[in-house]
C-alpha cells in the first residue's frame, strides 16, 4: 500500500477480532506514534496498550467510574461491555508541561497526530482500528486508574485488531472549495 493511497482510502473499522497487533507489528505502531510531529521534541504522550487481561482490567475500570459516577446500570453495562469491541485499545494520554514555546494546545495536537500515525500504521500493516474518545476520557476515576496526572488529558482510545468485515473501501471527498482557499 502506497503512503498516498493509505491516507486518501483508509477506513475506521469499528468491528474488530482477534488477532491483534503483536510482535514487530505492535512495535511499528508504536514507533509510528513515537514519530509524530513534535514542536521541542517534548514526546508529550504516553501510549497504555491494553490487551488480554488489560482490556478485562479497563473494563473494571470503566464500570468502576460509572458505578462511582452514579450513572446508573444501563451505562455501567454499557462501560463494562465497551473495551471487548476489539483485541486491543491503545490510550492515548497527552503529558502536557508547561513550556515556554509550546503551549499545551500544540502539545495536545501532537498526542493527536500520534494517534493517526498509530492508526495509520496499524492499516498499512494489514490491521484495522477506530480512534474513539467519549465521556471517559475526561473521567476523573478513569484518568487516575490509566495513571494521568492532573494536567495530562486522554485524546482517544485507539481500538485495534483484524476488521471482522472487509472494510469498504469507497471513500466520498466533500468538495474542496468549501473547505480549501488560496491565498
Ligand atoms: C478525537 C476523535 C474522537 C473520536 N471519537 C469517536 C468515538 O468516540 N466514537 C466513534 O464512533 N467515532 C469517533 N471518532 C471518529 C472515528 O474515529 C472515525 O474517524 C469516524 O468514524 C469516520 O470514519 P473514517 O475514519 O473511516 O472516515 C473520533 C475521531 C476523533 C478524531
Amino acid at each position: 500500500m502506497n503512503a498516498l493511497d493509505l491516507l486518501l482510502n483508509r477506513r475506521s473499522v469499528a468491528r474488530l477480532t482477534t488477532p491483534a497487533p503483536e510482535g514487530d507489528v505492535l512495535q511499528h505502531i508504536l514507533a509510528a506514534g513515537m514519530r509524530a510531529p513534535d514542536h521541542g521534541a517534548l514526546r508529550p504522550w504516553h501510549f497504555v496498550v491494553m490487551k488480554g487481561e488489560g482490556i478485562d482490567k479497563f473494563s473494571q475500570l470503566l464500570e468502576k467510574a460509572a458505578v462511582e459516577g452514579k450513572l446508573g446500570e444501563e451505562v455501567e453495562e454499557k462501560a463494562k461491555n465497551a473495551p471487548y469491541r476489539a483485541p486491543m485499545i491503545i490510550t492515548v494520554i497527552a503529558k502536557v508541561v508547561e513550556h515556554a514555546k509550546v503551549p499545551a494546545w500544540e502539545q495536545v495536537v501532537a498526542a493527536g497526530c500520534a494517534v493517526h500515525a498509530m492508526q495509520m500504521a496499524a492499516v498499512a500493516q494489514g490491521f484495522g482500528g477506530i480512534w474513539r474518545s467519549g465521556s471517559w476520557t475526561e473521567d476523573p476515576v478513569v484518568k487516575a486508574g490509566l495513571g494521568c496526572g492532573e494536567d495530562d488529558k486522554i485524546v482517544g482510545f485507539l481500538y485495534l485488531g483484524t476488521p471482522v468485515l472487509k472494510a469498504p473501501t469507497k471513500v466520498s471527498m466533500p468538495d474542496l472549495t468549501n473547505f480549501v482557499s488560496y491565498f
